[in-house]
């Protein structure tokens, strides 16, 4: 289930419909770092047994779904190129504490929130989309997304390292956090901010 405290703003479907190029680029980068920061954990935790073959699936099915979207850019004749990363996800981090195990728990209920809120707005997409096509496409991709939020708290059950009452602050903590980040009028057609 999801545990956001906030609904996307109604207004924010017809702004990614009118401009789903830009939507699709967005998407992109969002699946490429997905993949990323799995990778990056692998790193970061390397004794970590319990999160390296779910963080490689996961990054894995990521780096899919990129590929998914960048061949639907090639088909759309849509150009790629570097572009600033939405301010969302760097502000979402900033409630990580420094010190561990607070860092790792932190880190991965901001993941859970990460894939939660593009599972939700994915969900917008398959249901009001006018484009045939991209509506499938994210109907389909809903279903991996889905899972992921669950992953992420499934890992910081998995480490042993945090009570249940702990997670369960945290997850209220990030929610309010995260809400509060997409208060006000959308900012464009992007999956997250
Ligand atoms: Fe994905
Ligand atoms: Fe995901």
């Amino acid at each position: 289930m999801l545990h956001l405290s906030s609904t996307t703003d109604p207004s924010w479907a017809a702004l990614a419909a009118r401009d789903t190029d830009a939507l699709l680029l967005d998407h992109a980068h969002c699946e490429k770092k997905a993949a990323s920061t799995a990778v990056a954990l692998l790193f970061r935790y390397p004794d970590r047994e319990e999160l390296a073959g779910p963080l490689s699936a996961l990054a894995r099915e990521e780096l899919e779904h990129f590929e998914r979207v960048t061949a639907l850019l090639r088909r759309r004749g849509i150009r790629r190129g570097r572009r600033a990363a939405p301010p969302y996800a760097a502000r979402l981090v900033e409630i990580v504490r420094k010190g561990e195990p607070g860092r790792l728990l932190d880190t991965l209920v901001c993941m859970a929130f990460i894939e939660a809120r593009s599972c939700e707005r994915m969900g917008i997409l398959a249901a009001t989309l006018p484009d045939a096509e991209l509506r499938a496409f994210y109907a389909d991709l809903l279903e991996s997304e889905a899972r992921h939020h669950a992953t992420y708290l499934d890992l910081a059950r998995a480490t042993g390292l945090y009570a249940d009452e702990e997670i369960r602050l945290r997850v209220a903590q990030v929610a309010a956090h995260e809400a509060s980040l997409l208060a006000g009028p959308p900012a464009g057609p992007r999956l997250h901010d």
